[in-house]
């Protein structure tokens, strides 16, 4: 077994997920903003430390992923960020992009950037104690798009980036992210997910990834959020399974869903019935962002001292979410 294949067991193992505490500080602002909390670094250090210091990270999430101003950041209890991660038994993760920024040549549609500088960035962070990253490529669905030139463009940004993250030791979420956004119907994000993840392990291979070393991190096959063909959530969970069968090497050992917008329990139920239905050797799991996060922070904004009772929140979400890892989530355990 290799290093980063022991390093994604670690992550993935005993049904844990990934806590996505990565948002920029923009993306952090609006969401401070949105609850009436000034967007400071130490609120927005207070949220995350309260979230890291919970007994919920002991006991269901494997991986963190920081945002760069979070891995330097020290606690009030005095211990660093990623001091106060490892102590919890959960990997420490980063984001390493940069952003999605306009695609040349394909204006409406973006790419992501970050791979200047990028061995250098991640020998920094390889010494704060990271020891996964992370790389979004998105991409929307529309009757032309995406373009075969975003989906070359980003996995091949993906596999560059993969082959950096590996080359210093850490192990690479890959991230090809199809929004949820328009009126596209749910074969339609079938079709598309298929050919941007078949196109993403073509250029994983070009470049020599060892397979068994990454962790595959997708949206789920669902349609559009304007779409008026609703499907059940059995069918978006058959749906993704199939996708992924058909489309991801077995050598890779595990998925770990982004919650791309649906609501903590939507994402808890359809990540509940894909392990209900699994039928692969694949670990599936979260690496969920505001579906981990969402109602935490509402509670915390009505009080942001209030630690124990947001904690209380936060670990009643993420025990959900690894009930459903192991298609053991029912809606009596969730309105308990
Ligand atoms: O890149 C996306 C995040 O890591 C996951 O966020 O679960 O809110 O979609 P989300």
């Amino acid at each position: 077994m290799s290093e980063l294949n022991k390093i994604a067991l670690k992550i993935l193992s005993n049904s844990k997920g990934i806590l996505a505490a990565d948002e920029s500080t923009g993306t952090m602002t609006k969401r401070l903003e949105a609850i009436n909390v000034p967007s400071s670094s130490e609120n927005r250090l207070l949220f995350r430390e309260t979230l890291f210091s919970s007994d919920g990270m002991k006991n269901y999430i494997g991986g963190v992923i920081l945002y760069d101003e979070t891995i330097k950041q020290t606690s009030s209890s005095n211990k660093t960020i990623p001091e106060l991660i490892s102590s919890s038994g959960a990997v420490l993760g980063i984001k390493v992009d940069i952003g999605a920024k306009i695609l040349a040549g394909s204006p409406e549609e973006k790419i992501t950037e970050g791979l200047d500088g990028l061995r250098e960035r991640l020998k920094e962070y390889y010494k704060f104690g990271a020891r996964f990253t992370k790389w979004r490529g998105v991409y929307s669905i529309s009757d032309k798009y995406p373009s075969k030139l975003s989906i070359f463009s980003n996995a091949h940004a993906l596999a560059r980036y993969s082959a950096l993250v590996q080359e210093c030791g850490m192990v690479p979420i890959v991230e090809p992210e199809i929004l949820m956004d328009g009126s596209h119907s749910a074969e339609d994000c079938f079709e598309k997910t298929s050919e941007v993840i078949k196109k993403c392990f073509e250029e994983l291979a070009l470049h020599n990834i060892d397979l068994t070393g990454i962790i595959l991190k997708p949206n789920m096959i669902l349609p559009g959020n304007k779409s008026d063909k609703k499907i059940s959530n059995d069918e978006v969970a058959k749906l993704t399974l199939k996708c992924l069968k058909e489309n991801v090497p077995t050598d890779v050992p595990g998925v770990a869903f982004l919650s791309g917008g649906q609501t903590e329990v939507q994402a808890t139920e359809n990540l509940n019935l894909i392990n209900k239905y699994n039928d692969t050797n694949f670990i599936m799991t979260y690496s969920y962002g505001r579906a981990l996060q969402q109602s935490a922070l509402k509670f915390w904004a009505k009080d942001i001292k209030d630690i124990k009772g947001t904690q209380e929140v936060f670990n009643h979400r993420a025990n959900m979410c690894t009930l459903a890892a192991q298609g053991k989530w029912t809606r009596e355990l969730e309105d308990k």
